[in-house]
């Protein structure tokens, strides 16, 4: 058979058998079979049917409260994560106060950032706090992030002026690698005492006179690895020396508002870092009284495979269905430690601290491949919304996390060149999410269902919901599934609804990206729910992210 075009034929094309013409009422009989034929095999998938999914939400069950601070990031000195992310100087023509970016200021005020984690990373065990102090700095070196210049003008006040812009906590990781107790207290003593010492008047005189707060701190970063490969038990005498002399001296820090000390926790799901974990709670569970833990740290990024060769642009739905797969993992790995925490800490007072995780890719082409630059797209609003999700539902013992991180590096919520800004759709997960913060979690029933492509299957759906601080209910879902839309169907009890209504966050392609040239490619727009017999109805795009309020 062949098909072919021409100009007299009265429907411009026909088929054309080998033994004869076909009349118009033939070809039309075969069209209808065809169409019929292509529907029964699926191959109208890409029309996007919508697929029904029932969630039932029992507002008067309440579990843990989720932490503020699993809303938390990370800035490292790592390529332009800082220097042009953050800081321009005071000089530059780009809108600063004091150096600081105010454009990158404005847009982090608005997804009310709790906590950020600085100087690093692998940075910090080779940070040395008097380098960044006073006038002039010493110029020193960044070997593991392209072994570039490191200026030091970005230092611990410009760090703390930061944080009061954007109205957030300071979470320091202290050097424990390449440091020394006694360098690590002495920052604390001139970040936090009231009293008139030496470096309390170094303090005033650098333009603070006032004790800075110091919420949390991090001895030591990835001490199994960059921060010096140690063993458990190498790591455990280090973490007891430096818990006992990492003093916080600020008068208001000594009751309430005490510092919290984070040790290094594991770093995956083998059988090595299930021993990190068991070593360092084993001996937690029989401390003494002149060291102690608040949170254990968990670094689990996506990459698939090592070296980072995923690509953060240009890909298709294979590549999407792989992360999201290796994504979900999250969930095997907490609950992997948080069962042996159990061990040792079953009233949970020693808090998982995810303070690494989020999407690794290969570096884009052309950056320096030590500065770790990729670009975000709806693939990694899918993906923070799915991690959210995960350390809501851990709430009582996740609470903390920091994804990596905030500017221009790995899954960046902000993405800078110059005096140019673009927030990207991890961005607008966050800015979604607010409502969560400190909100009480209520479980949500509901058969998530499948999503298939090629020998992967995953659930089509994820779903939270929390009471906020007021008391209102939110509802966050998420459709995993890139080509169908899905029907939602919400049963409530314990609220009688009166209207619903919220955002979403969808895009073309799972490969779409906000640029500096076209910026709102992906930005949430409104939506509404139907609400009918006290059940709400809401048809949710293919690859979206939902957040709605429950009005009663
Ligand atoms: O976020 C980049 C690096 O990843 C951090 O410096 C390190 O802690 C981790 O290995």
């Amino acid at each position: 058979m062949s098909f072919s075009c021409t100009r007299s034929s009265n429907f411009g094309c026909h088929f054309v058998l080998p033994f004869k013409s076909l009349s118009r009422l033939e070809v039309s009989v075969i069209f209808a079979l065809l169409f019929g034929a292509l529907m029964a095999m699926g191959a109208a998938a890409p029309l996007a049917r919508a697929q029904k999914v029932e969630f039932s939400v029992d507002s008067s069950k309440a579990g843990a409260k989720i932490d503020r601070n699993i809303f938390g990031q990370f800035a490292e000195h790592l390529g332009h994560g800082i220097y042009d992310g953050i800081w321009v100087g005071p000089d530059s023509t780009i809108p600063n106060t004091r150096g600081i970016r105010n454009d990158v200021v404005d847009a982090l005020k608005a997804i009310r950032i709790p906590n950020v984690r600085w100087p690093g990373g692998c940075f910090a065990d080779e940070y040395h706090w008097r380098n960044g102090i006073g006038n002039p700095r010493a110029v020193t070196l960044n070997p593991n992030w392209g072994g570039v210049m490191e200026p030091n003008s970005f230092g611990t006040h410009e760090f703390m002026d930061f944080l009061d812009q954007i109205g957030a906590e300071a979470y320091l990781s202290v050097n424990v690698g390449s440091g020394t107790p006694r360098e690590a207290s002495e920052w604390l003593e001139y970040l936090t005492t009231a009293q008139p010492t030496t470096l309390a008047r170094e303090r005033a005189a650098n333009g603070h006179p006032a004790p800075y707060k110091v919420a949390f701190l991090g001895i030591g970063n990835e001490s199994w690895d960059c921060g010096g490969n140690m063993t458990p038990d190498f790591y455990l005498s280090q973490l007891k020396i430096y818990s006992r002399f990492v003093r916080n001296f600020n008068p208001a820090q000594q009751d309430n508002q005490q510092m919290l000390k984070i040790a290094v926790g594991p770093g995956g799901g083998e059988p090595r870092w299930t021993e990190w974990t068991e070593a360092i709670m084993k001996a937690y569970q029989h401390h003494s009284w002149s060291w102690d833990i608040n949170g254990l740290s968990m670094h689990s990024y996506t990459v698939v495979r090592w070296p980072p060769s995923f690509k953060s642009v240009g890909f298709g739905e294979d590549e999407y269905r792989e992360i999201l797969k290796s994504t979900l993992d999250m969930e095997g790995l907490i609950s992997k430690h948080s069962a042996i925490m159990d061990k040792y800490d079953p009233q949970k007072k020693v808090a998982i601290v995810v303070d690494e995780w989020g999407a690794w890719y290969a570096p884009l082409p052309g950056s320096n491949p030590g500065f770790l630059v990729q670009q975000n797209s709806m693939r990694d609003a899918v993906l923070a919304a799915l991690n959210l999700n995960i350390f809501a539902r851990h709430a009582d013992r996740v609470r903390m996390a920091n994804i990596a991180q905030m500017i221009n590096v790995l899954q960046a919520v902000i993405i800078t060149e110059k005096e140019r800004m673009v927030l990207t759709p991890t961005y607008y997960v966050f800015k979604m999410y607010v409502p969560f913060q400190d909100a009480t979690f209520v479980p949500v029933v509901f058969d998530a269902g499948t999503y298939t492509h090629g020998d992967v299957t995953l659930p089509r759906v994820d779903a939270i919901a929390a009471k906020d601080v007021t008391g209102k209910l939110w509802l966050a879902i998420t459709n995993l599934d890139p080509n169908q839309f899905v029907e939602a169907a919400v049963s409530l009890s314990g609220i009688t609804p009166k209207s619903a209504a919220g955002e979403t966050l969808t895009a073309p392609r799972v490969d779409s990206v906000n640029t500096f040239d076209a910026p709102r490619t992906i930005v949430p727009k409104p939506i509404a729910a139907k609400v009918q017999g006290g059940k709400l109805a809401l048809k949710l795009e293919p690859k979206s992210v939902t957040v709605i309020l429950v009005e009663q």
